[in-house]
């Protein structure tokens, strides 16, 4: 259980129930739950997980091309499991692994725009992870991780409660909005909690859960994010520029970096995430 959790007594799995009714969580795939086992049992080496990512072609594939795209910024190619296996290291290999199981998992509502929600999330999950170079390093795999994921609640949401959802999302989407300030009112709880409540129920690290609950707070209260996720959680499509002087106001306001340098991260944030939405569709 996350230590927020347990300080404000929440039942993740009880919210959960509460919000989604009859719709349950669905599972990971069973060779990615196999993967995660292993990673997180202490006397395994990230060798290890790579034999059992590589025993399953599409996994594989997906890891590899994930690993190699711009977005994750490698300096050389890696064309094995093993070799990317070892070049991440543990902690970065469980939020790939996480990344994919959730795709995989959340549904595919006929009326949900599951393309522009991926496109906009690899669009994030890139401008956040070169954003973090910048601001905080020792973030950026968090930082590009819960980025890609944090309004994985959204989909669920909109399928497991429709007709009360969607014209929430839908107001959201054609206002100024955040869609957290339209959510509490109507609902009680919004996207980010969900997400927690999610996060703890697929066993996501700490880290990462504090990461994708906290991408719309004000940083003064848990779960707290770092501050590349909450910049780009600002992004609402795949293309255009109307959010980039808010980033870069924010930026060199609060960080002292140039607006070039900003806008340049901005921009190839914008064509990275392009990129790594194909892996996502
Ligand atoms: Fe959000």
């Amino acid at each position: 259980m996350f230590g927020f959790f347990k300080k404000k007594k929440v039942d993740p799995r009880k919210e959960l129930v509460a919000v989604l009714g009859e719709r349950e969580l669905p599972s990971f795939p069973a060779i990615i739950m196999q993967a995660l086992a292993k990673l997180r049992h202490p006397d395994s080496a990230v060798r290890d997980v790579s034999h059992i990512i590589a025993s399953d072609p599409g996994l594989s594939v997906r890891l590899l091309k994930t690993v190699n795209s711009a977005a994750f910024a490698l300096r050389r190619k890696v064309d094995n499991v093993q070799q990317a296996s070892v070049l991440l290291g543990k902690s970065r290999v469980e939020s790939l692994l996480l990344s994919v199981a959730v795709k995989s998992a959340l549904p595919n509502e006929p009326d949900f725009d599951t393309v522009h929600f991926w496109r906009t999330s690899a669009r994030r999950a890139a401008t956040a992870r070169a954003l973090a170079q910048l601001l905080h390093p020792a973030t950026q795999a968090e930082s590009f991780s819960a980025a890609l994921l944090q309004d994985m609640a959204v989909p669920m949401l909109f399928q497991a409660r429709k007709s009360e959802y969607k014209p929430v999302l839908e107001h959201h989407r054609n206002s100024e909005h955040c869609l957290t300030h339209l959510e509490q009112p109507e609902f009680g709880w919004d996207h980010t909690e969900v997400a927690t409540w999610m996060a703890a129920e697929w066993s996501f690290p700490e880290v990462l859960a504090c990461a994708i609950g906290g991408h719309h707070g004000d940083g003064l209260v848990e779960p707290i994010a770092p501050p590349a996720v909450k910049l780009v959680s600002s992004i609402r499509d795949p293309a255009g520029e109307e959010y980039h002087d808010e980033i870069v106001t924010t930026v060199s306001e609060l960080y002292g970096v140039g607006t070039d340098a900003v806008v340049t991260v901005l921009t190839d944030g914008a064509e990275q995430g392009h990129q790594l939405a194909r892996l996502f569709l």
